[in-house]
């Protein structure tokens, strides 16, 4: 499976995608990773493990339209079968949206529909909340409300504060993130007419 990653910082999920394709577990092929920002530490990982980075600055255009239209051309001239979110920082266009139809996963930080956007850490704790966690979707035009394919969850502790819960969520991620793309590399997980496929095997 051909695919493109998208980042904006650090690239922790991106790492463990690269980790997991070099350890043979997840048969991917990442063509290209690409930042809207160009100080992204995951650019760098992405140059270490061979990967080609390319960085394009949102703010050198002048709309959001114009700007997802650049970043379409790059993402379709490395030809990705699977778009895949990894931290990425920027609201996309519905046409940019629709482009990738059943194509686009994201990972948020929260048990969504909980807490859409950002700081998901706090706003669990200052709900009170037991568990906390994060998720996979696909990516449609409003703002991480796509279909959910895979949610995973954690305690949150008397003693948590938004940093400690924040570095269990993220050890989740690496988890699952690689899972929800390897079950679509393996062709048991598709997303038709709004809904979640998961081939019966996985059940
Ligand atoms: C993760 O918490 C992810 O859920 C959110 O952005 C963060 C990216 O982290 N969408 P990293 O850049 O993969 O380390």
């Amino acid at each position: 499976l051909s695919v493109v990653v998208l980042i904006s910082g650090s690239g922790s999920n991106l790492q463990a995608l690269i980790d997991q394709s070099l350890e043979g577990k997840l048969d991917i092929k990442i063509n290209a990773v690409i930042s809207n920002n160009a100080n992204a530490f995951g650019l760098e990982r992405a140059s270490k493990a061979g990967i080609p980075a390319i960085s394009i600055n949102h703010k050198d255009f002048a709309s959001r339209e114009e700007f997802d239209a650049q970043l379409q051309l790059e993402i379709d001239t490395h030809q990705a079968d699977l778009v895949i979110l990894a931290g990425f920082m920027r609201i996309l266009t519905e046409g940019f949206t629709r482009h990738y139809d059943g194509k686009m996963l994201n990972i948020h930080p929260s048990l969504l529909p909980k807490y859409k956007g950002l700081n998901t850490h706090q706003r669990a704790i200052d709900a009170g909340d037991k568990e906390h966690g994060v998720s996979v979707h696909f990516v449609t035009a409003e703002l991480d409300a796509g279909a959910i394919v895979l949610q995973a969850a954690t305690e949150i502790e008397a003693n948590d504060n938004a940093e400690t819960l924040a570095k269990k969520v993220h050890a989740l991620e690496h988890k699952i993130y690689p899972l929800a793309v390897k079950w679509f590399s393996e062709k048991r997980l598709a997303y038709k007419s709004g809904k979640v496929m998961l081939d019966s095997e996985l059940l």
